[in-house]
């Protein structure tokens, strides 16, 4: 597998696009990190998380959500699939009106333009008629939308257990073998 970028925006559940970057880094794989400026914010006050902290993490570029020239950026580029994890509403608006005015967006839109894998997390509740309509589009337009909500058939025990739930399926999307995550066998009634 080739480089993957990961995005995350300023919605609630910056633990899941921290979470999908750490399974991702140990991996192996090379990851392309952008953060919104409102997405420092939430990885802050939700996860005492300083972006400079990706810096000491392996396999990791982080790049400048305001630097347009960055590699994610490109067409021509080798990138393999880009995760907006979570996406907020703003950043789904945008894509959806094909606005590519910051990193996050512009990379969405080449990874739609090129045809690669783009998995979009939104998260809002309750949603507004504009956010089903653009996630309708979005859908056409052959993105996955994978709302962060997890499922609770596997019995979680934990916080940990509902982010790994997502998680395992951001994962599977991107045909990454993972177990990290308890599946269901289908004979557990
Ligand atoms: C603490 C906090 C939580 C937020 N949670 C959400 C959310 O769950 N979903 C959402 O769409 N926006 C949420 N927002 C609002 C977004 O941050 C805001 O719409 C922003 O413009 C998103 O910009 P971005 O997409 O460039 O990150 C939240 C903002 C704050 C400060």
């Amino acid at each position: 597998m080739g480089e993957i970028i990961v995005a995350i925006t300023g919605a609630s559940g910056a633990i899941y696009g921290l979470r999908l970057i750490e399974v991702l880094s140990d991996l192996g794989i090379h990851l392309r990190v952008i953060v919104t400026e409102s997405a420092k914010l939430t990885l802050k006050h939700e996860c005492d998380f300083e972006i400079e902290q990706f810096k000491s993490m392996e396999n990791i570029i982080l790049e400048d959500n305001e630097d347009i020239a960055a590699k994610s950026a490109s067409g021509s580029a080798k990138i393999d699939a880009m995760v907006i994890v979570p996406c907020s509403g703003t950043t789904l608006g945008k894509l959806a009106a094909g606005i590519g005015d910051n990193l996050v967006t512009r990379s969405a839109i080449v990874s739609m333009k090129e045809r690669r894998k783009l998995i979009i997390v939104p998260r809002e509740s309750p949603l507004a008629t504009t956010h089903i309509e653009n996630m309708l589009k979005l859908s056409t337009w052959d993105t996955v939308i994978l709302p962060a909500s997890p499922g609770f058939y596997n019995q979680p025990t934990s916080v940990d257990d509902l982010i790994d739930f997502i998680v395992s399926r951001i994962l599977d999307q991107l045909k990454i073998d993972n177990n990290i995550s308890k599946r269901w066998t289908g004979n557990e009634i």
